[in-house]
């Protein structure tokens, strides 16, 4: 399929988590991140033509995903959410900033959609039940989304992984561990399971940004 690039980027702790406890903003974690490490999350941000993250993040983190820490432009904001459950006064809905996709599915009512569109986002109709990847990523490829970074949280990394829709993962490591059985990690879902399924990787670089060790991770298979 015609499909954008897509890269996975994530902030972690050392074991893996991507926030404090299930239910928690990760704007809290992500408060020890310096300004270098922002920076390199800024300039991948303004590289690319798509950033995603799932409706649940929006609720949680109601984040801008805007480009802030370098000079660039503000990628297309995709925010896959089957029910159109998107606060309205969520940042993501400030449209003046950057375009806003809303990709939902048949179950999402449509005095809802109305409500969205008045703020200005546009709506894509992807899927029956949850938001259908393998159906959307053409379609934002045929609006000329030909680079999407999906920043989260663990189940729609899980989607795109276990679907193998990922290029690249790009990791900041933050030099913490948070512990707890079920507190969200980089990758949710139900897992691979079998060894024969897994998803392997290739270190393509390492380095330092201020006090983060950054990893990047090409997809072999
Ligand atoms: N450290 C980081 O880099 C980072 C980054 C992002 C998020 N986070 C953290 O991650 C947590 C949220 O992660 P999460 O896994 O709970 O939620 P998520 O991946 O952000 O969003 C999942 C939601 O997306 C919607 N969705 C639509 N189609 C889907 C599909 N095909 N498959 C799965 N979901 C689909 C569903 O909401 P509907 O039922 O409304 O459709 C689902 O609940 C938060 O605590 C956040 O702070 C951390």
């Amino acid at each position: 399929m015609e499909r954008p690039y897509v890269v996975v980027v994530s902030e972690v702790s050392i074991d893996g988590k991507l926030t404090l406890y299930r239910g928690a903003s990760s704007k809290e974690l992500m408060s020890l991140m310096d300004e270098e490490a922002y920076r390199y999350l800024h300039e991948i941000r303004a590289k690319v033509d798509g950033i995603m993250v799932g409706c649940e993040t929006v609720r949680t983190d109601n984040p801008s995903l805007t480009v802030r820490y370098v000079k660039g432009k503000n990628p297309t904001r995709i925010i896959p959410c089957s029910t159109a459950n998107v606060p309205l006064d969520a940042n993501v809905l400030n449209t003046e900033d950057a375009p806003t996709i809303i990709v939902t599915t048949e179950r999402a009512p449509q005095e809802r959609l109305e409500k969205i569109k008045d703020r200005g986002a546009q709506i894509i109709v992807a899927g029956d039940e949850l938001v259908d990847f393998d159906r959307l990523l053409p379609m934002l490829y045929e609006r000329g989304i030909r680079s999407l970074m999906v920043e989260g949280g663990a189940s729609i990394n899980w989607e795109f992984i276990r679907r193998r829709i990922v290029d690249e993962i790009r990791i900041i490591h933050m030099p913490v561990i948070v512990g707890g059985e079920n507190v969200p990690t980089l990758v949710g879902g139900e897992g691979f399971k079998k060894l024969k399924n897994l998803l392997h990787l290739r270190l393509r670089s390492h380095f330092v940004r201020g006090n983060h060790l950054i990893t990047e991770w090409e997809v072999v298979r």
